[in-house]
């Protein structure tokens, strides 16, 4: 008895690894399949070559692990050596999905935003950001919100209403800095642009219940950049939750104004609320969606920057240099317009960050209908990833890509977007970055206070980790010290 058992047992354990035996030759035999008929062109549209992987994950484990690597562009180049800088892949739940890294095709997905292609990331994401947050739109209302947006961001308004609030706020979190000598400036960094976008946008001034809002607000971004799984606890159900908070506080200050409209403002929500006539909904998801894509892609641009001068010693002392003689008469005024325009060498670094920290990573767009180029076809529905983080690692455009060497931007004019065709950092076509003015601008003032004021030296090393958005790791830890 006790040994028929035993051998029931036996068989039950072997038939389990028959069945594994298997699953795992068709699945193999399925990709290889998959992969050949992938690989070559469809019957009737020839589509971009390449592998859907797996069933279900397609190829979402080896691009997660790939992108979150030290040689993060490795999966890509692997995969552009087989089947060309346009490919075809499942990633990310996404069946039907094609990553481009081909800057003349970049181009052209994105210069042709609400006529060949619209705006398409991921549901998780587009939750979060809610119904009228501005990926979610399209057509008209895309036009006018990102209208609206651009021209809070423009440049002449940059030198009327941002240019105190930013220094001021820089240098007053620069002294609190200080004081405790020890910081994570990517943390650091983060705060002090969320106090200038709550202060240009909502006219919030940093107290005990600001502090709670921009608790709510890194929950919210975490979220964006976390898995999009809800349970109580989890980083997306926070950041639902901090949604929430922000909206709340929103919506009290457009009671606010309503009730009182004698109140002078010079904030964001009180010009809209001046000049449009939106419901709440539009305006609460557009200020929102302004402040999130303001607040986490500037402030790891300013990180990665000192991450990169530290590393290079030779362009740090010429940042100075620059940042010095503008002082030269007096030490302690603050930056004029004409100033943030002599700062040659200031914007090459400011290039040469957005190239190689890529905070705008990538942009996913949808066919609006079957897509010509070159020698294939993008089918109708089907997701494009404009992957410029892949284009601009490409050691095809740039030499060496992964060393900061701001002087290859010098014979650019300082403050043109770029000369040079393959370089993307804000985008292109109708969802051109709007903040594009505003982050430059940021990171430069940020620099010449940073650098004028502090010598400092990294605690630990710390690596850039570019998925799913580019971070350092363990946010830049540094000790300062005055000059
Ligand atoms: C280094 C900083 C920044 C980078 C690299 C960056 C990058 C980008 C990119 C690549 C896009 C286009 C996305 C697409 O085509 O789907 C974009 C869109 C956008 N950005 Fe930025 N951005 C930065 C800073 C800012 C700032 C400071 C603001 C505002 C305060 C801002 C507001 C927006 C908005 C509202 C959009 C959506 C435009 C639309 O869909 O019509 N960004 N950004």
């Amino acid at each position: 008895m006790e040994e028929a058992l035993i051998v029931g047992r036996y068989l039950y354990w072997e038939q389990w690894v028959l069945v594994g035996v298997v699953l795992t030759v068709t699945l193999l035999l399925w990709k290889t399949l998959w992969v050949s008929r992938g690989s070559r062109k469809n019957q009737h549209i020839p589509l971009p070559l390449g592998s859907t992987g797996w069933p279900l994950i397609g190829e979402s484990i080896s691009f997660y692990r790939g992108l979150r690597s030290a040689q993060p562009r490795q999966i890509i180049q692997d995969h552009e050596k087989k089947y060309g800088p346009v490919f075809r892949t499942n990633l990310f739940g996404r069946k039907r999905m094609v990553v481009s890294v081909d800057p003349e095709f970049n181009r052209y997905v994105l210069q042709n935003e609400g006529r060949l292609f619209q705006a398409n990331y991921p549901q998780s994401f587009r939750n979060l950001v809610g119904k009228y947050g501005l990926v979610n739109v399209h057509g008209d209302l895309q036009k006018k919100l990102h209208a609206v947006a651009a021209n809070l961001l423009k440049q002449d308004n940059l030198i009327s209403d941002f240019m105190d609030d930013i220094q001021n706020f820089l240098l007053a979190d620069m002294q609190r800095w200080q004081h405790k000598g020890v910081i994570h400036l990517q943390e650091e960094c983060n705060k002090v642009l969320l106090k200038i976008m709550g202060k240009k946008l909502l006219d919030l001034s940093p107290s005990e219940e600001t502090e709670e809002i921009y608790k709510a607000f890194e929950a919210y971004v975490l979220a964006i950049i976390s898995i999009p799984i809800k349970f109580p606890g989890s980083s997306y159900a926070r950041g639902i939750k901090g949604r929430e908070t922000i909206k709340r506080k929103i919506e009290e200050c457009i009671q606010e104004r309503r009730q009182n409209p004698q109140v002078i403002r010079n904030d964001f929500l009180t010009k809209l609320l001046k000049e449009e006539s939106w419901p709440d909904e539009i305006i609460i998801d557009l200020l929102l969606f302004i402040m999130f894509a303001g607040y986490e892609t500037s402030s790891t641009s300013m990180a990665f920057a000192i991450k990169f001068l530290t590393n290079n010693p030779r362009a740090l002392e010429e940042l100075r240099v620059e940042h010095d003689s503008l002082l030269k008469d007096n030490g302690n005024r603050k930056l004029t317009w004409d100033d943030y325009q002599a700062m040659k060498f200031t914007h090459c670094v400011i290039k040469e960050t957005l190239r190689l920290g890529n905070a705008g990573l990538g942009a996913y767009r949808e066919a609006k209908q079957d897509i010509k180029f070159k020698d294939f076809v993008i089918p109708k529905e089907w997701t494009v990833l404009v992957l410029l983080f892949g284009t601009h690692l490409d050691e095809k455009y740039y030499p060496e890509p992964f060393t900061f060497n701001p002087w290859r931007w010098q014979n650019e004019s300082p403050l043109a977007l770029s000369d040079n065709p393959w370089f993307m950092p804000f985008g292109r076509g109708a969802r051109l970055c709007p903040g594009f003015h505003l982050a430059r601008f940021e990171i430069a003032l940020f620099l010449h206070n940073f650098v004028t004021k502090f010598r400092w030296e990294p605690i630990g090393d710390d690596q850039i980790c570019y998925f799913p958005a580019p971070t350092l790791v363990n946010h830049l830890l540094i000790r300062l010290y005055d000059r």
